[in-house]
């Protein structure tokens, strides 16, 4: 088979060969893919320690959840003690370099990051969103399907880059939309899938099966590396 040209993403790939993929989780609310993602870990089936949970919200549940299921670091890091976007982005970068993650899944963080941000973990930052992307990027999306009256959304998860769900995609899942369907009901079904992606998505990562040129994301075999 052809062998697959490496490129930057290879570095973050090779360096969690043997042992635990460090992964710090960011996020802003009810926390549902973290504990997705937890679980696998603690079943054996993504191997990945997530050394830290960092969170915008103060009332944030992912919060709770994160100590109770022993995270050894959660950090509250709102965006209202900083006068600038860009000095909570810098204080975002030295918090998150610090736990010296391999990547860094956003899982619903409702803040877009800054360049310096995203320019420092390049290749490294992943995000889960509730639709089929480019389709309905942004808040809402689910509610954006309804009304726009798709017949099919799903998730997506992307490497993350300075647009709004705008990043190279790494692998996608469709949903139908029900006759009937509200967007309670909608994002129930997407949500349920969701967790099933991301921990895909994560456990290729932590293989070393991710390549990423340009926008194309290819999923290769081991082997397939140079
Ligand atoms: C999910 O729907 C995810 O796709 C979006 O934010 C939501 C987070 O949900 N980015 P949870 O906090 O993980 O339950």
């Amino acid at each position: 088979m052809r062998k697959v040209s490496i490129n930057s993403m290879r570095k973050a790939v090779r360096a969690t060969k043997g042992r635990a993929m460090r992964l710090v989780i960011m996020a802003s609310g009810r926390g549902s893919n973290f504990t997705a993602i937890d679980d696998a870990i603690k079943s054996g089936k993504l191997y990945a320690k997530i050394v830290a949970v960092v969170s915008d919200k103060t009332d944030a549940a992912v919060i709770g959840k994160a100590l109770k299921a022993g995270v050894p670091n959660v950090v509250l890091l709102a965006r209202k003690g900083f006068a600038t976007r860009n000095d909570y982005d810098t204080a975002l970068v030295e918090l998150v370099k610090g736990f010296n993650p391999d990547y860094i899944a956003l899982a619903g963080f409702m803040r877009v990051l800054g360049k310096e941000f995203v320019g420092r973990f390049t290749g490294r930052i992943v995000n889960i969103h509730p639709a089929l992307l480019p389709s309905f990027p942004g808040l809402d999306a689910q509610k954006q399907a309804l009304e726009y009256g798709a017949k099919v959304t799903g998730c997506t998860v992307h490497f993350v880059d300075e647009g709004t769900d705008t990043g190279p995609i790494i692998l996608q899942r469709a949903v139908p939309v029900l006759e009937g369907d509200d967007e309670e009901r909608l994002s129930q079904r997407i949500l349920e899938q969701e967790h099933i992606l991301y921990v895909e998505a994560l456990g290729l990562l932590a293989d070393g099966k991710v390549s990423l040129t340009g926008r194309t994301v290819r999923i290769v075999d081991e082997g397939d590396i140079e």
